[in-house]
């Protein structure tokens, strides 16, 4: 797990998620576009291009690519963004970091624990532009008290948390410095020169392999990192086929997806379809690519609980440890159906990969992911899949170590195959 930990700890954001992968993908070869400069392709040739926090890879094939196949993910994770103001004075002759909720976490899991702040920052350079650069502030920083049982009796029976009051974390005592003061710092340049910030706190416990025979993974960020970090494995070690295989980052999917780098905005779509132009392909081409392409959307499912199994459906239950999970729902709150459903399956038997269903029980409502709204941009067979995990949404998630290997393998064997249709009902899975 050392190369993941890695990969996790130098991540505390989606935008430094994105920018360990563009890292990765530079060593790798990849050559970087931007989307405001013309494109120029080389036969074979392997490209990425970022917006924001989320990135979009991909390969192209011999030929003219039969499909696109993409596994999308998403960097960011809920946690709490610091307001532009950033630090306020508060009662107890404190100053507390002003932030707000991103995302919907378990407020509980914040408390009492080292945090830190990281994210993004706009400078204005000498020749008059704005640059934009990530930061980490990479020391333990703030913390959010807890109120003491003394005085909360009820804090374990039902407690309720308010984000504007109980979950402003400590930022010293006294007379504090500006937390701009601390950003300049960690990021080498003078605070004059930062002209806006987008921060978030960050949990600073590091990922830890811990059980009976060590075959649990626990770790901030798991969900969706441990995907994002999978499919960026089967995507650079998938065997070449005659489809594109693509590498799809994104960013906000803990707030519903309808931003710059969400799957609500027309990143993927636009890549691909400036891709093909460059490729020289005709709109029937297009059409037909796209006809042949699918969407992986990998996002991380409900394990069982051990201590709870009553919230798991009674037939439809992940365990820790058992395969990569595909998400059903009535609603189509999950993309996936029977033809999507299908080819993964298949990928997955021949790669002797277990899966597993998941459905939630029929009385909870449950949660979406990026799946559905990804469809709705690039509307191709999706399928919705995760890795089981314990503590979605915590600030230190529990998964199991198996569940990588299984995961990396379903999807390096996913970004090699080039499924294509012969007629309306067949699928040849090559
Ligand atoms: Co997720």
């Amino acid at each position: 797990m050392t190369r993941f930990f890695d990969f996790l700890c130098a991540s505390p954001t989606a935008h430094h998620a994105a920018e360990t992968v563009a890292r990765r993908l530079d060593g790798a070869g990849y050559t970087r576009l931007s989307e405001g400069t013309p494109w120029q392709f080389a036969p074979g040739g392997a490209y990425y291009v970022t917006r924001g926090a989320a990135l979009m890879a991909f390969r192209l094939p011999k030929g003219a690519p039969t499909g696109a196949m993409v596994v999308a993910t998403h960097g960011d994770s809920p946690t709490f963004s610091v307001t532009p103001a950033g630090t306020a004075k508060a009662g107890g002759g404190c100053a507390r970091l002003t932030v707000e909720k991103y995302g919907g976490m378990l407020c509980a899991t914040w408390l009492d624990r080292p945090l830190s702040v990281a994210g993004v920052i706009t400078l204005r350079a000498e020749n008059g532009a704005i640059c934009t650069r990530t930061v980490k502030v990479d020391r333990d920083l703030v913390i959010i008290p807890s109120v003491a049982i003394h005085m909360n009796r009820n804090a374990n029976e039902g407690a309720t948390y308010n984000a504007a009051v109980d979950m402003q974390p400590l930022w010293g005592v006294g007379e504090t410095p500006s937390l701009l003061s601390a950003v300049a710092e960690a990021a080498g340049v003078s605070e004059e020169d930062i002209l806006s910030h987008r921060l978030w706190l960050y949990n600073r416990q590091s990922p830890s392999v811990l059980g009976a025979a060590g075959e649990l993974v626990a770790a901030p960020r798991l969900d969706d990192l441990a995907c994002v970090w999978c499919s960026l494995e089967g995507f650079l070690g998938a065997k070449p086929s005659a489809a594109m295989p693509v590498f799809a980052l994104f960013d906000n999917e803990e707030v519903g997806s309808s931003t710059l780098g969400g799957a609500g905005g027309d990143f993927l779509s636009a890549t691909l379809a400036r891709a093909c132009e460059c490729l020289g392909m005709t709109q029937e081409q297009r059409q037909m690519m796209q006809a042949n392409s699918f969407v992986v959307s990998a996002d991380n499912a409900h394990a069982t609980h051990p201590n709870h199994p009553e919230y798991a459906h009674p037939n439809n239950a992940p365990v820790l440890g058992g395969g990569v999970v595909v998400k059903y729902n009535g609603n189509c709150r999950y993309a996936t159906d029977a033809v999507s459903a299908a080819v993964f399956g298949e990928v997955c038997r021949r790669a002797e990969v277990p899966t597993q269903t998941y459905c939630n029980r029929p009385d909870l409502v449950g949660g979406s992911t990026l799946g559905a709204v990804s469809v709705s941009q690039f509307t191709v067979p999706t399928v919705d899949i995760g890795m089981p995990q314990l503590a979605m949404h915590s600030a230190y998630e529990t998964a199991a170590v198996a569940d990588f290997e299984h995961m990396t393998r379903a999807l390096t064997a996913f970004y090699g195959s080039s499924p294509t249709r012969d007629g309306e009902d067949t699928l040849i899975l090559s």
